[in-house]
């Protein structure tokens, strides 16, 4: 027989209730995005002190999708190394930062990197020097080999190995050892390096999985280094970007002999995906704060009001009800304790409800909060970023557009 849920309500937590008088004293009353920047900056001391000697980070633009948290990084970390997803975003991080180095993580079809250089205005030109484009087929090698012609434009070329998780990219083989001659033969060409990307080990359901997965990912890598060594001279090599990693699991690195550099953004801000046992030493560090806008001691589902009392005595955690400004966000209550979703009533983006137990008190224009499941989407849903630092909302961040 199932057992009766106890009450997860009870008083909100002192970090919150902080927060929330920083948010009321900034004036803010709207569904809101709240970094907190000490944690941020431990999140990146926790990162940095955790890589090996020589080993470089880039910081994954899309996963911190603001340009001032991207500086941030950058410059608590050291680093002017960006992994960049999409078009918007790299003009945009061209025009910035037209001195960081930037590697993209995906793909990017030949059209929307014809428009990159169509569109790069005058500041950003030292950028296109630093561009790293992902290479995953030799058919994308033929495109981009002819844009490079077409533009007179020397273009740096980085090749996307799969090193396990199957989302594409070359195996050591024929197929890579003609698209690296074939780079080495264009003069257009360089060959910038290598990304492989292994998220799926740390989900792996046993260490000797986990442990097997990886050896077998840096076999893979090291075959491909080999291959490309044997086509490159020492030069060459000693320069080349060999990337992995990405939050999940850039601690698995402990030198450099297969990777010389890490990428990670999420781990960051920790969002819930990343509440991973390798990820413990970091600490959640964005919430979205929303304000109550109606706060009800009982819970009534329309056309079941019938059902009330019953369901009250058999789940003290639907006592109470709140509507909140906006919601169905890709998030979950966090503060007060013990707040859930009514699956009954349903999800709402306008005015979500959330039902808690006999020990919620929280009254209208007092604020949720919420953890966000993964920021590149959630953390462009709000405007500005509101920056909590010492009790107060010190600075505020645009966001990227919501753009792909
Ligand atoms: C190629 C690549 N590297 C690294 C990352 C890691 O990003 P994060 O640290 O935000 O998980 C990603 C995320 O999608 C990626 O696609």
């Amino acid at each position: 027989m199932a057992t009766k849920p106890r009450d997860r309500s009870g008083p909100r937590d002192p970090y919150f209730d902080q927060m929330q008088t920083a948010l009321m004293n900034a004036g803010i009353a709207t569904p809101t995005l709240v970094i907190d920047r000490m944690r941020l900056n431990a999140n990146v001391d926790a990162l940095m002190s955790h890589l090996p000697q020589k080993m470089g980070y880039r910081v994954v633009a899309k996963s911190l999708p603001s340009p001032a948290l991207i500086e941030h990084v950058c410059e608590r970390s050291g680093t002017d190394r960006l992994m960049t997803f999409n078009l918007p975003m790299l003009s945009e991080l061209s025009e910035m930062m037209p001195e960081a180095g930037q590697l993209l993580g995906k793909p990017l079809p030949v059209q929307a990197a014809r428009r990159y250089f169509d569109v790069l205005p005058s500041g950003a030109e030292g950028a296109k020097a630093n561009v790293q484009w992902l290479i995953d087929t030799p058919e994308r090698y033929t495109q981009y080999a002819s844009l490079a012609n077409e533009l007179g434009q020397d273009l740096r070329l980085n090749i996307e190995l799969d090193v396990g998780l199957h989302r594409g990219g070359f195996v050591p083989g024929d197929s890579l050892g003609v698209v690296l001659e074939q780079i080495k033969a264009n003069p257009r060409a360089n060959f910038a390096g290598f990304m492989g990307y292994e998220p799926h080990i740390p989900s792996l359901p046993t260490d000797s999985w986990r442990d097997a997965a990886l050896k077998g990912a840096w076999k893979i890598y090291s075959e491909a280094l080999a291959q490309a060594q044997s086509i490159f001279d020492a030069e060459t090599m000693n320069h080349i970007t060999r990337n992995a990693a990405g939050s999940p699991t850039y601690r698995y690195y402990h030198d450099t002999e297969v990777a010389n550099e890490v990428s990670a953004g999420s781990c960051l801000v920790k969002p819930t995906h990343f509440d991973t046992d390798l990820l413990e030493p970091h600490q959640p560090a964005s919430f979205i704060a929303t304000p109550v806008i109606k706060s009800l001691p009982t819970t009534r589902l329309p056309g079941m009001e019938f059902a009330t009392g019953a369901q009250r005595a058999w789940n003290p955690n639907h006592d109470k009800t709140l509507f909140i400004y906006g919601g169905h966000w890709l998030a979950d209550p966090v503060d007060p304790p013990g707040l859930s979703l009514n699956s009954i009533f349903g999800r709402s983006s306008n005015q979500e409800m959330l039902n808690g137990g006999p020990e919620l008190d929280i009254q209208p224009d007092e604020f949720v909060f919420f953890r966000p499941h993964q920021s590149e989407a959630v953390f462009l849903q709000f405007g500005d970023i509101a920056v909590y630092e010492d009790g107060a909302i010190v600075d505020m961040w645009p966001v990227f557009p919501a753009s792909a």
